[in-house]
């Protein structure tokens, strides 16, 4: 029994998240052979090179490299607010859901949440929160509004993407109200890969923009803030406050430029996957799904009179690691290191594990 099991857990496929990529036999070449230096002291040149290249790809003057999507995130708050400010943002935004009450304690900031399908706020919400109030309710009764940010692609909202002319939209509305406007781009790469637009016209509209390598682009660790020469000045102030100071960290840079070379232009792959793993879903009962949402690497489904805890641990049991959300809400994000078989696998295990359940 416990041979089966072992066995079980080295099949597993681990669907629960793209960060669960591993890097490459290739990508730890780079790495090995990266030429490192002192961060800190801005002496790295691996690191330097993968900031240049970002900011390049971004179409912006500078970027920051630091350990975590969290951190480009939070530095990006802490750079363009004050204690007491008030940031709009989705009700399922990464930053409020996921990010340790970060926001509230590092910045000392309010949010503000905007509702929106599958991550997707309007413009004139936007534009509803930012126009100050008739004189007899005067303004300073609320902290002031100096922020806003998008996710694209949104996590909760199924790998979403943002339409283009949705983003200038808001970025219209938060530029007439000098408000900064930030993008959490954890997984832009994926967004361009499934409209064609490019990062740096995505990136365009905003003041900041946040971009992981640790996600479907495989490198094991990093993301970059991108932004204006100046306002990098202030990232580097505070990604040195909050404990990002990471000294020879050319090692770990090295794995994402290689990531960036050779990685991203193959995330189609793990779109289709996704797309396909979806269609099998839904010819299976129990599930509810609709395939044609599915527009990046990320799936979400629901259930229907099965517990959400249930259902993975059995297919867990079978060897597909999946994410409950929720008690009847099911995520599985795909990434490269995941083979096409490996969903017609994970399929026919997931269609096994609801006959056990009924
Ligand atoms: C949309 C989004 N933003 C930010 C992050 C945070 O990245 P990290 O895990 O590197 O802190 C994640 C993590 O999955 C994410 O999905």
């Amino acid at each position: 029994m416990k041979a089966l099991q072992a066995q079980v857990m080295e099949r597993m496929i681990d669907l629960r998240s793209d960060t669960c990529s591993r890097p490459t036999a290739e990508m730890r070449t780079a790495m090995a052979e990266a030429e490192v230096g002192d961060d800190v002291y801005g002496d790295d040149p691996t690191v330097k090179a993968l900031e240049v290249r970002t900011a390049e790809l971004l179409g912006k003057e500078d970027a920051v490299y630091v350990p975590t999507g969290t951190m480009t995130n939070q530095v990006a708050l802490r750079c363009q607010t004050e204690p007491g400010d008030v940031i709009l943002l989705h009700e399922q935004a990464h930053i409020h859901e996921t990010e340790g009450a970060a926001s509230s304690v590092l910045s000392g900031i309010l949010p503000k949440f905007l509702p929106g399908s599958r991550g997707i706020f309007a413009s004139g919400d936007v534009e509803a929160c930012l126009t100050p109030g008739h004189r007899f309710a005067p303004s300073p009764m609320s902290g002031p509004v100096r922020m806003v940010c998008l996710e694209n692609t949104h996590n909760v909202g199924g790998g979403a993407v943002w339409p283009l002319e949705d983003i200038q939209a808001v970025a219209q509305v938060t530029r007439f109200h000098e408000t900064a406007l930030h993008l959490d781009g954890a997984r832009l790469w994926h967004a361009t890969t499934a409209t064609g637009i490019t990062e740096a016209e995505y990136a365009a509209s905003f003041d900041t923009i946040s971009v992981c390598f640790s996600k479907g682009l495989g490198a094991p660790v990093g993301s970059c803030l991108v932004g204006s020469k100046e306002l990098m000045v202030r990232a580097r102030r505070f990604k040195q406050q909050f404990g990002g100071g990471f000294r020879q960290a050319g090692i770990i840079a090295a794995g994402a430029l290689h990531a960036l070379e050779h990685h991203r232009p193959r995330l189609q792959e793990t779109h289709d996957n996704a797309r396909r793993f979806a269609e099998g879903l839904a010819q299976l009962p129990q599930i509810e799904i609709d395939p044609a949402s599915v527009e990046t690497n990320i799936v979400r489904f629901q259930l229907t009179g099965i517990d959400a805890g249930d259902f993975v641990e059995e297919a867990y049991r079978r060897g597909v690691h999946m994410l409950p959300s929720g008690r009847d809400g099911v995520r599985v994000v795909f990434y490269l290191d995941i083979q096409a078989r490996q969903v017609d696998e994970a399929l026919s295990t997931i269609k096994e594990s609801l006959k056990a359940l009924v």
